[in-house]
């Protein structure tokens, strides 16, 4: 939802006929959000999209989440830290995500794919928003070929038709997921009236990479799968379809996946340290990602370029680190997902607040979310845990 795109054949006029060079009537699929009053993208398709052979549970999907939770819960309430580079690597983008955290808005899940998805999915419980932290690939749907390089963010709206496409030259992929439950959208103070992105925002229309298509054509059968797999309440369906879905001879609207490189991330510097919000990047109910890009520091004589250490009392924070030297943080590499939970104070490890003072410059890449609500781990993430994190702030000699 960036701005409106427009490809391939359609009529002059929404839902009215459209016809290939034979005669044969094209189908319309309006693709709305929020009822009919959001977002929405129409799609011109050679068949009728409701086209099932059956329809059945499926067997194949990522773990649920509701029976993942640790039964720890969220006490004792600590700083964590969880390893991704323990995450098991290999399988299909759909099925191999595995669940770290959630609460009611979001869900948080990190995969290291290897295959191209042997069917198309459909997530029908919120946007995805991925974060690319290694590897590359094409996103097939039903707009067009999307081009996915390493350090990209990709958005997948709800309930979109796709599947990924590795690109077995750059091995299996590392990449992190926030599923939005509410959508996940760019935050509304860089829009302007009439919804062009603002000139102090962060980025502009051009940074985005849009899909290219339509991937059909009215002359040849479109090639792929004939298996759907839905995801709805964190259950799994699975339709076969009478065709390969990917179909579509021309779109128009605002729905649509995308990428955008998180070094085209514009960051903003003060004369004094700025709070993590100036980070802002997409945004969703619940919750705010930051990005954190390569920037001059604070200009005072005097700043304290380190973060100061806070009290943010009433969000979570989870911060992916991805390359270069993270100014507040000291033995955590590429790779490690650090958690610091409302209720108790987090901030710099010791040393590296006063080590700060004097830097101009910091080379640190990473994506952080804050969300509102407690996110609560998972099963799996405390099998990556790092049970040392919380005493790497001790001053004195353990006991
Ligand atoms: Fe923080």
């Amino acid at each position: 939802m960036i701005d409106r795109m427009s490809c391939g054949m359609m009529p002059a006029k929404p839902h009215t006929v459209l016809r290939d060079a034979d005669g044969n009537l094209l189908h319309e699929e309006m693709f709305t959000r929020s009822g009919f009053s959001g977002a929405f993208s129409y799609f011109y398709h050679r068949y009728p999209t409701t086209a099932a052979i059956d329809v059945s549970v499926s067997k194949r999907g990522h773990a649920v989440a509701q029976s993942s939770f640790a039964p720890e819960g969220l006490a004792p309430l600590k700083r964590r830290l969880y390893d991704s580079r323990k995450v098991h690597v290999g399988g299909m983008p759909f099925e191999c995500r595995v669940p770290l955290l959630f609460n009611k808005d979001l869900a948080v899940y990190f995969a290291c794919p290897s295959q191209t998805d042997d069917v198309y999915f459909a997530n029908g419980d919120g946007d995805e928003l991925w974060f690319v932290e290694k590897g590359s690939a094409r996103l097939e749907s039903s707009c067009g070929w999307l081009a996915v390089e390493a350090g990209d963010y990709v958005g997948i709206p709800k309930s979109m038709v796709h599947r990924w496409h590795i690109d077995p030259a750059s091995g299996p992929m590392r990449m992190l997921c926030f599923e939005g439950h509410g959508g996940v959208s760019i935050p509304k103070e860089f829009r302007n009236p009439v919804g062009q992105l603002v000139m102090d925002a962060p980025y502009t229309h051009r940074d985005f990479v849009r899909p290219i298509g339509p991937i059909a054509t009215l002359d040849t059968e479109p090639v792929g799968p004939n298996e759907l797999v839905v995801k709805k309440g964190g259950a799994f369906t699975r339709l076969r379809l009478e065709r390969c879905p990917m179909d579509v001879v021309g779109w128009e609207g605002f729905v649509y996946p995308w990428a955008f490189a998180i070094e085209k991330y514009q960051p903003k510097t003060g004369l004094i340290h700025l709070p993590p919000t100036i980070h802002g990047t997409f945004a969703g109910p619940g919750f705010l990602v930051c990005s954190f890009v390569p920037r001059v520091t604070d200009t005072h004589p005097h700043a304290i370029p380190c973060p100061y250490p806070h009290s943010s009392v009433d969000c979570d924070e989870l911060i992916l680190y991805v390359k270069g030297n993270f100014t507040s943080r000291r033995g955590v590499g590429p790779g490690a997902i650090s958690l610091h939970p409302a209720g108790v104070a987090h901030g710099p490890h010791p040393g590296a607040y006063e080590g700060s003072i004097g830097s101009t410059r910091t080379d640190e890449i990473a994506v952080m979310i804050d969300t509102f609500a407690p996110l609560l781990p998972t099963t799996y993430a405390v099998s990556v845990e790092d049970p040392g994190y919380q005493d790497s702030w001790r001053t004195a000699p353990l006991s």
